[in-house]
């Protein structure tokens, strides 16, 4: 059993001791009484420290504030968190400050943004997504875990858990793409891989799920813009995830910077208070985004910074990221009556448990073992590599084009992504260092040795107007036999307040393809991304395009591991793929229409200029081997509260190479007391079937997998008519249908 391994099975074999929202173990039981002895010793000034995160300057993800007097605070106990350093060293005598000269002798909890790795880097988190494999998301959570906690880190801003449907959004890249279903199964299993389900685990560090809540559905895709929804839209799609995060025991959450429905997720008493501290039950505390106390005044919600930290500590958010407001405000406060002491004691037990949940109390410096073997290991990039592989979707392959022969005798790798040591890593990357990236030329060297002959061109930048690389580039691809194609976006195109209004390749890119593909050469294009792109206008001038995303340190040995076809591609779209910019937002669980669009029938909802689907759907992806779905059957046609059924359906491998399939089960509820999405995803399976292999794979379906939020805001399933589909993708076109009575 590798490591990773060992620690996976460790984690299931101890999840019974997980945090649950809502069930106080025997061991929170413990937690408390230290918690509370303690808080009994402490001042309101005491208390009030532990609600303050500073800064430090390692990563810089915000304004700074001035923390010049960082030291004195941390001796002092004025200061609970910081974020943003890096280096056990740093953390070490930091933490040994606050723990040796602090009234209370309490550990500070050292916060930062862990969310694709710590030093190795995986795909960006939408990348890993379009694997659907759950088990290996949460090896890649572990592992960044495990590197961070080695380096200090006890406490990672993720996962990012906001639903997105709407790719202008520069942090669709954060996520798991558009559907709530796929993406709590994700927020799940990132939430195990940090939290490792045990904290006496090493490497066990808070997940933090982010960003509280719907930020991804930011009027116009433009980040920390409004958002204005109602409540069965709010808990049907975008607060799924969360539910699924807390349930999994998530020990901190953060609150977006939008607001929602004109009050700010910091001071939002519904969502903090009595959705996630009241009907979840949930223990842990909330952290503001950075500066989202402070900003409620540029909101209009907060005429100062007084109001502003009363609003949100008086609507539960615990802990004030950055903004100075709960430090300057709320001693007066609670003195002025207009903050009830017993709300600041709450927000500091939260953190209090959090730190003892850890074991900070035990041991202050656990996180500071500094083992230089552990990080950028063999194992690591190992699995690095594989996650990668994984993610990468096939969106074309004309003629089999792919995988490639190894003994192709020339291929043409041109591209301003092909010899890229930045681009594929830059998104969000912690301490990812590009001296580590594989890159796609130096990955195709690796893979093909002496056996072919590689000609490299640039061609051009992925962003400039100059075209003077085309001839030399063109040159290269007239002598080879293949063309590989590396285009895409740059890094930092995607992550936070990375918005785009025009979804197209930057640059002079489309033109370069299109001139390449006028050489009569196939040319293969590696796609790379933190979002989806429009390809329509020069998709089918490609043979293959092979979706790398942004893929991390080992992309580019994966890309040769698919390309040459050691590893037979499975990845399927997390996310929707739009036909034209706008389209968007696109999304395959959208509603129908009273008048749903007919080919030829006027009247009916379209688009002048552009199909209303999108250019690849939700759930799609090709592979080596070609698979096919027939017999899709029900156990009964009637279904009731108490009872289940099974869907079954045969999948077979038509093809000549042994592959791996994501069968998908979505239901359509026909009549609704509030309409319903066209299709909804219900289950998946991801199975491996041999070239020429059959299997039957079967789904349960009960009256709870109905269920939604009702015209009445009662979560329940409503009698009636119900289509079932089965498929490869969101498009999936086998239907059968049953009544739930
Ligand atoms: C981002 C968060 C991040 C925080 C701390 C903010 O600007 O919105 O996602 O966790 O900074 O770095």
């Amino acid at each position: 059993m590798s490591k990773l391994s060992q620690l996976l099975f460790l984690g299931y074999a101890l999840a019974s001791n997980a945090a649950t929202g809502g069930v106080t173990s025997a061991e929170d039981n413990r937690i408390y009484q230290r918690v509370d002895a303690l808080l009994a010793r402490m001042s309101l000034e005491d208390k009030i420290g532990q609600l303050v995160q500073q800064a430090g300057t390692d990563a810089s993800t915000g304004v700074l504030q001035d923390y010049s007097n960082q030291i004195e605070d941390v001796k002092a106990g004025r200061v609970g968190s910081i974020l943003n350093i890096a280096g056990a060293d740093k953390i070490r005598a930091l933490q040994q400050l606050a723990v040796e000269n602090s009234p209370h002798h309490i550990p500070l909890l050292f916060g930062y943004d862990v969310l694709r790795g710590y030093r190795t880097t995986f795909p960006v988190p939408l990348g890993e997504a379009a694997s659907w494999d759950l088990a290996a998301i949460e090896g890649s959570a572990r592992i960044a875990a495990v590197e961070a906690s080695n380096e200090g880190i006890g406490w990672t801003f993720a996962p990012m858990v906001d639903i997105a449907r709407d790719a202008r959004w520069g942090r669709v890249m954060e996520g798991a793409g558009e559907d709530p279903y796929l993406g709590s199964l994700i927020a799940v299993a990132r939430v195990n891989g940090f939290q490792g389900r045990n904290f006496t685990q090493s490497g066990a560090i808070a997940a933090c799920a982010k960003h509280f809540a719907a930020d991804g559905a930011a009027v116009a895709g433009r980040d920390y813009n409004t958002v204005d929804m109602s409540e069965t839209e709010l808990r049907e799609i975008y607060l799924r995830p969360f539910k699924a995060a807390a349930e999994a025991g998530c020990l901190t959450f953060m609150n977006a910077f939008n607001e929602i429905s004109g009050v700010p997720s910091t001071a939002n008493g519904l969502l903090n208070r009595t959705i996630l501290k009241g009907e979840w039950n949930w223990p842990g505390f909330i952290v503001s985004d950075w500066g989202s106390v402070g900003q409620l005044i540029a909101h209009g919600f907060a005429k100062d910074g007084e109001q502003a930290a009363e609003l949100s500590v008086n609507a539960g958010c615990d802990m004030d990221m950055c903004s100075n407001a709960y430090r300057d405000h709320l001693g007066k406060l609670v003195k002025q009556g207009r903050v009830d002491p017993s709300l600041i004691e709450d927000a500091c037990r939260r953190i209090l448990y959090v730190k003892f949940k850890l074991g900070l109390f035990d041991d202050p410096y656990k996180f500071c073992k500094n083992d230089p073997a552990i990080s950028l290991s063999a194992e690591h990039r190992a699995h690095a590599r594989d996650m990668a592989r994984k993610s990468f979707v096939l969106l074309q392959n004309e003629g089999q084009i792919l995988p490639l022969s190894k003994k192709t005798p020339t291929i043409a790798v041109i591209g301003p992504l092909a010899d890229n040591r930045f681009d594929p890593m830059v998104s969000w990357s912690a301490l990812g260092d590009q001296k580590h990236t594989i890159t796609l030329l130096q990955g195709l060297r690796n893979a093909l040795g002496d056996t072919a002959r590689i000609v490299y061109e640039k061609g051009c930048d992925i962003t400039e107007g100059d075209r003077s690389g085309f001839s030399r580039a063109l040159e290269a691809a007239r002598e080879a036999d293949v063309v590989i194609a590396a285009m895409g976006e740059p890094g930092d195109y995607t992550g936070e307040n990375r918005n785009r209004t025009e979804l197209r390749l930057p640059g002079l890119q489309e033109q370069l393809i299109d001139e390449l593909a006028g050489t009569g050469k196939p040319v293969v294009v590696m796609l790379y991304c933190g979002r989806p792109l429009v390809l329509s206008s020069w998709q089918k001038k490609a043979s293959a395009i092979l979706c790398v995303w942004q893929p991390g340190t080992e992309g580019g040995n994966a890309i040769a591991d698919v390309v040459f076809g050691d590893m037979n591609p499975s990845g399927k779209l997390p996310v929707s793929f739009p036909y034209a910019t706008g389209q968007v937002p696109v999304y395959y669980n959208h509603k129908s229409t009273g008048k749903p669009y007919q080919l030829g029938v006027p009247w009916t909802t379209r688009y002048l200029d552009c199909p209303n689907d999108p250019l690849y759907p939700f759930g799609y992806g090709l592979s080596y081997s070609s698979f096919a779905y027939a017999g899709l059957a029900l156990s009964s046609r009637t279904l009731d509260a108490s009872s289940s059924l099974t869907v079954s359906v045969e999948v077979s491998n038509k093809g000549l190479r042994d592959g791996e399939e994501v069968v998908q089960l979505y239901v359509r509820d026909l009549v609704g007391s509030l309409t319903r999405p066209v299709k909804e995803l219900k289950g998946f399976k991801k199975i491996m079937l041999k070239a020429g292999e059959t299997a039957k794979v079967s789904f349960t379906l009960s009256s709870t997998d109905l269920a939604y939020w009702t015209r009445s805001l009662e979560y329940k399933a409503e009698p009636g008519e119900f289509k079932v589909f089965v498929g490869g993708s969101s498009a999936a076109t086998l239907e059968q249908s049953f009544v739930l009575n």
